[in-house]
């Protein structure tokens, strides 16, 4: 037998002076395989054309369609509503600033936290084009590839405790992309460069070790390793520099 789907979403446009915060109800019948970005579609095409939300690529690989689906951080796209109950909450991530709806501007977010980290090789060897390609032992290639698979949904963030308490925390996205550079021999920064970026609490030790993070990432990174990672790295930089002669 067919259910139906009861959606209480969250509505408000910032741009709006007429608008105010509430939730709106609608009941959607159930398909075969239907994802949340499929009832969504289905609600603004058939029941309130103004309902926002982002989606780009349907397939989880953008990381646009990040939500509160009953309180947890996870991808519309990816998000089968056969694993749902009756009733399903929505409601935009928190941190991010709010587009309308359940649209929220990660862009600006990712941005700002990629040029606080360096989010590039810092290198002084000229780049030569006629070079031939440089090779990289192969476990080392995988294990910074495993890194860069983030598609920066933003759930990590939406999901930590100390974010929402500290504006400028780089949660573990950010801190994620760190560890990455950490990681890659390219990159010419010292120990010393990489604490100045997170030796705070804005960074690694301002992180409380409780993994909201990792439960939520739709991807599957690896982020309580890395996060256990720069933790050791940064706690003994931070003893080294205590150290006579510590630099
Ligand atoms: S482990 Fe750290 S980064 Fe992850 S959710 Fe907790 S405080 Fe945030
Ligand atoms: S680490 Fe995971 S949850 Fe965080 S932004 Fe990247 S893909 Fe999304
Ligand atoms: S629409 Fe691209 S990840 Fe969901």
């Amino acid at each position: 037998m067919t259910r139906n789907l009861t959606f209480s979403i969250f509505r408000y446009n910032p741009m709006d002076r007429t608008s105010t915060p509430h939730m709106d109800t609608f009941v959607v019948p159930e398909t075969s395989s239907m994802t949340l970005f499929i009832a969504l579609t289905r609600i603004r095409e058939e029941q309130d054309p103004s309902l926002q939300f982002d989606f780009c690529c349907r397939a989880g690989i953008c990381g646009a369609c990040g939500m509160l689906v009953n309180g947890r951080p996870n991808l519309a796209c990816k998000t089968k509503t056969k694993e749902l109950p009756d009733v399903v909450t929505l409601l935009p991530l928190p941190i991010f600033r709010l587009v309308g709806d359940l649209s929220v501007d990660t862009g600006t977010w990712f941005r700002e936290m990629y040029s606080r980290v360096g989010s590039w090789i810092h290198t002084d060897r000229e780049f030569d084009p006629l070079a031939e390609e440089e090779r990289m032992d192969n476990a080392l290639a995988n294990e910074i590839y495993e890194l860069e698979r983030c598609i920066e949904c933003g759930c990590c963030i939406a999901g930590c405790a100390t974010a929402r308490m500290r504006r400028d925390f780089l949660g573990a996205a950010g801190l994620n992309r760190v560890a990455r550079f950490m990681l890659d021999p390219r990159d010419q920064r010292t120990e010393k460069d990489f604490f100045e970026i997170i030796g705070d609490d804005e960074g690694i030790f301002g992180c409380m070790g409780l993994l909201g993070c990792e439960d939520v990432c739709p991807k599957g990174l690896p982020l309580q390793d890395q996060l256990g990672f720069l933790r050791r790295r940064m706690g003994l930089a931070a003893i080294r520099s205590f150290l006579p002669g510590g630099k």
